[in-house]
């Protein structure tokens, strides 16, 4: 009898340790830029084995603008395949009717994260997306070419391209062939919307729509600052910079052929990684200010979060693979390994992050006033005035019509799509 009961202790013992069985099968979507991916999998092989469901990702290119044409066929098709989305900071306005409403499910962890960024992502009281983390750009420079040339960080843009050229002139002189001055995200994406909207409004230009509905931008400061940026392509930019996304210009960096880089935080450990050319070489200070009246500098805020697709057949699981990628310790292990800026609050203070990602800790206070591009003000109409705001602006980059006429014809784009309500 008691080796009986001996047995059966055993058998319970066994079944209860055994992992759990294998219950559904869910997909995420995920655009692939830096070792985004890489670390996203490593996650969700812990969910795996802590919930017992499978996770399958599905890796879309790095440009929010190419995911976000995909993300409203799929959830304009009803799709099904597609359980959980990785959604950009903006979009929350265009897509919440698509998506699950998380506040009930996720009210036991919002007070952890950040209030603004909570309320980014809350659409008429509807939470659509649980956050996984924050973005602000930095100014990456070349300690060591600075140091070499005796030259300081720049505060302004003016001071970035005299110091931009004064280096790489040397460093080709001195047969440094491949190096240029400054690189940045000068194609027509989102990204140049980021780009430009912290040239302008550093120079005092406004931003775009102002959050009460006005259209802003046809303004000479916001004029001057495209006419700065022009006359960097080909300068001190690579005339290529108006192909480049985030990944261009960072290979460019990485590779050691810049000596400033405009780009967010997860170039900071990426730069640093063991076979990185650049590896200790460079730090980070924030974007220069302009020069005009109310000049001041600007970063513009980014960010990521997961949302739960209506038409996912596994809402409940789904919900649950979303808290555990945005949980605390789950958040921490990305920072570890991607720099990312948590959205947990108590993890700007984590020892662990301050010695290993240390741009983390100094990067609260830029997050916390990097402005918002103005998709809660124009909403549903987000993508197209995004849409146009860069066109005028690469139109300007490429020499097509002066920065003043460009921004002359936005105004009036910008304005009809208003008229049509925002
Ligand atoms: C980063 C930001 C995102 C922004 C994108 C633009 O991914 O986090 O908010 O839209 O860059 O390229």
């Amino acid at each position: 009898m008691k080796l009986f009961h001996a047995f059966l202790a055993l058998a319970v013992g066994v079944v209860l340790s055994a992992a759990p069985v294998h219950a559904v099968d869910l997909s995420i979507v995920s655009g692939d830029t830096g070792n985004g991916i890489k670390v996203l999998r490593e996650i969700l092989d812990r969910y795996e084995k802590e919930s017992g469901n499978k996770v399958s990702i599905v890796v879309l290119p790095p440009s929010t603008t190419d995911q976000f044409g995909l993300y409203r066929l799929w959830l304009a098709a009803g799709n099904s395949d597609i359980d959980v989305y990785q959604t950009d900071v903006i979009w929350a306005p265009q897509l919440a009717s698509q998506l699950i409403d998380l506040t009930a499910a996720a009210k036991d962890v919002v007070g952890a994260h950040f209030p603004s960024i909570i309320q980014s992502q809350t659409v008429n009281g509807k939470l659509v997306a649980l956050p996984i983390f924050t973005d602000a750009p930095a100014l990456y420079y070349r300690k060591d070419l600075l140091d070499k040339y005796g030259a300081k960080v720049p505060a302004t843009w003016k001071e970035l391209a005299d110091t931009a050229k004064l280096v790489m002139d040397k460093e080709r002189a001195a047969g440094n062939k491949d190096i240029w001055g400054f690189v940045f995200q000068g194609n027509a994406y989102e990204g140049l919307t980021c780009n430009a909207l912290e040239w302008a409004m550093s120079n005092g230009g406004g931003q775009i729509i102002e959050p009460d509905g006005t259209v802003s931008i046809n303004n000479p400061q916001a004029a001057a600052a495209l006419d700065m940026a022009k006359g960097w392509v080909g300068t001190i930019s690579p005339p290529g910079v108006l192909a480049y996304q985030e990944e261009e210009s960072r290979g460019v960096w990485q590779t050691g052929n810049a000596v400033f880089m405009r780009n967010w935080p997860y170039a900071y450990a990426l730069g640093n990684s063991e076979a990185s050319p650049i590896k200790g070489k460079f730090d980070v200070a924030p974007l220069p200010a302009g020069t005009g009246e109310g000049a001041r500098p600007v970063a513009t805020l980014g960010g990521w979060n997961l949302a739960v697709s209506k038409y996912s057949k596994h809402t409940g699981a789904a919900i649950e693979l979303a808290k555990f990628i945005a949980s605390p310790e789950m958040q921490k292990f990305r920072t570890l390994k991607t720099s990312n800026l948590p959205t947990i609050q108590a993890l700007y203070d984590d020892a662990d992050i301050a010695r290993q990602q240390p741009i983390v800790p100094r990067w609260k206070q830029i997050f916390l006033n990097a402005v918002p591009r103005p998709s809660a003000t124009v909403k549903i109409k987000y993508n197209e005035a995004s849409s146009q705001f860069w066109t005028a602006v690469h139109n300007t980059l490429s020499g097509e019509g002066s920065a003043a006429d460009n921004l002359a014809d936005l105004e009036a784009r910008l304005t009809k799509l208003k008229g049509k309500g925002w």
